[in-house]
């Protein structure tokens, strides 16, 4: 998703999918980069999904993430890439922590248990990254966003982030003239991040951020799950009820990000899409583009 976000901003920089290269296996790792020897690297691989994909697949979220990020980390010093941005995630704070959530305290306490080796994992990077500068003097810095969204995420209902997931549910449940069912009470609170301001805000951060600390990068303010199912459902004009089960799993119940440092340096909060606007874009894309949708199709 946030890959093809960056191929609007960017239409020339080099894209890796799975499909070119097997960041799990280092030999194909240090094939992509001899081959297009980046001077700089966005690191976004990662295999992600939602609390019922995290807790069924405990072990292959940490063998691919920690394979992953291991080999790309270390190929780009052996191949002396300028400057690597990765991409953590707030998942990866601690369970029991003060909020806002900060940076310094990121490796205070476990993660969550619903998606502990994904967030084990992420935080492996910043301390790849940090020992790597220390020993080696390599420039990686890495970033936490909070909840993404946008247009060519996955949409499959097994697998996907909550926002996708009710857009397909309430969009369906109107084809089919149901009601439709959310998972959880709707109560957990979540700030969420359109991805094209991600975007923007990498290229900002290789351009001015040099620190071994990972940056909060995205909007502050929380929302309720409900209320975006309720704004997900008045785009669609669905006429249904939305149940929603409380015997299903619904993560955390809110996780407040801090991005203060972004701002220190000079990021406006401004320039972030208002969501709203976000969301009805994100809409319009999953409407247009049904069923030829990751995840659906
Ligand atoms: N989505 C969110 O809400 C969120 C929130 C915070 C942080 N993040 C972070 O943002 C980054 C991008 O997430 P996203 O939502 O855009 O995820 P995504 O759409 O699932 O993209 C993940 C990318 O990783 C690639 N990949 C997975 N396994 C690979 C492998 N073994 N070898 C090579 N490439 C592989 C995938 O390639 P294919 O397309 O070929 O499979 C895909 O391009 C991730 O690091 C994620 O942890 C996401």
């Amino acid at each position: 998703m946030l890959g093809s976000a960056f191929k609007k901003l960017l239409p020339d920089a080099i894209y890796i999918s799975s499909k070119d290269y097997d960041l799990r296996d280092r030999n194909q790792v240090n094939e992509m980069y001899a081959t297009h020897k980046p001077e700089y690297v966005i690191h976004l691989a990662s295999r992600v999904g939602g609390v019922l994909a995290n807790m069924q697949n405990l072990g292959d979220f940490y063998f691919d993430n920690i394979m992953m990020n291991t080999n790309v980390l270390d190929a780009a010093k052996e191949h002396k890439v300028k400057k690597v941005l990765s991409c953590l995630s707030t998942c990866v704070y601690p369970d029991k922590v003060s909020y806002p959530l900060t940076e310094n305290q990121i490796h205070n306490g476990p993660p969550h248990s619903s998606n502990y080796t994904y967030a084990y994992t992420k935080r492996m990077i910043d301390i790849q990254s940090r020992a790597y500068r220390e020993q080696f003097g390599c420039n990686f810095i890495s970033m936490s966003p909070n909840n993404l969204f946008g247009e060519h995420d996955n949409f499959d209902l097994e697998d996907s982030h909550v926002i996708p997931a009710m857009i397909r549910k309430i969009y369906e449940a109107k084809q089919a003239g149901e009601d439709v069912t959310m998972w959880g009470d709707g109560a957990p609170l979540r700030e969420f991040t359109y991805i094209d301001d991600i975007c923007s805000i990498s290229l900002f951060l290789l351009e001015v951020y040099d620190d071994p600390e990972p940056i909060n990068v995205g909007t502050t303010g929380e929302r309720t799950i409900k209320e975006i199912a309720e704004k997900i459902a008045s785009y669609f004009n669905f006429e249904g009820n939305i149940v929603w089960d409380i015997y299903k799993p619904k993560g955390q119940h809110r996780k407040p990000s801090d991005n203060s440092k972004l701002l220190e340096l000079g990021w406006k909060e401004e320039n972030y899409t208002d969501f709203d606007k976000a969301l009805q874009k994100t809409c319009k894309w999953f409407e247009d583009n049904y069923p030829n949708i990751r995840g659906v199709k």
